[in-house]
């Protein structure tokens, strides 16, 4: 029997596994190419952050639960403590993930709003971790 719609999760009806490594995938790329937010990421390999991302975007979504069984809880305020995120970081990281989400959403011809909704909740978390004013 095929599940109605209503019944899958997000993940699922995001196009599941394929979509979330499109998205994470073409935002690393974006961050590789932007100096001032690629010196935020510590490791010179940026393939494990790409997973992180990853499984934690599909386990908010409604997907595999991986992020929690290797990371524990996200706790995302305290582990961005590290990294100095004023407006223009959050920013740049917006827009690459604007440019993930949209090439994503065209090769999996996501639901718009689906769209809509995974839109706003980058941009309220990402609002939520700015941890460090502009310097003057
Ligand atoms: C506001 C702009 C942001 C910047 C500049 C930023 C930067 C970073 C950096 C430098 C890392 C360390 C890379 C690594 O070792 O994994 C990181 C990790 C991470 N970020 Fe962000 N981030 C931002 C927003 C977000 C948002 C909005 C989310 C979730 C929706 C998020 C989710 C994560 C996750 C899941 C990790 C890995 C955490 C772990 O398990 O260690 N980030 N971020």
């Amino acid at each position: 029997m095929t599940a109605q719609p209503e019944q899958l999760t997000p993940y699922e009806r995001m196009g599941g596994a394929p979509f979330f490594a499109d998205l994470v995938h073409r935002f690393y790329e974006g961050v590789a190419q932007d100096a001032p937010l690629r010196a935020l990421y510590p490791e010179e390999d940026l393939g494990p952050a790409e997973d992180r991302l990853r499984m934690f975007l599909e386990q908010y979504w409604g997907g595999p639960t991986t992020y929690q069984q290797r990371r524990g809880h996200p706790r995302l305020r305290m582990r961005h403590v590290p990294y100095l995120i004023d407006d223009a970081q959050r920013d740049r990281w917006l827009a690459h993930m604007a440019d993930g989400l949209s090439y994503a959403a065209q090769r999996h011809d996501l639901d718009p709003e689906l769209y809509d909704q995974f839109w706003h909740y980058l941009v309220s978390a990402a609002h939520a971790l700015v941890n460090s004013a502009p310097s003057p």
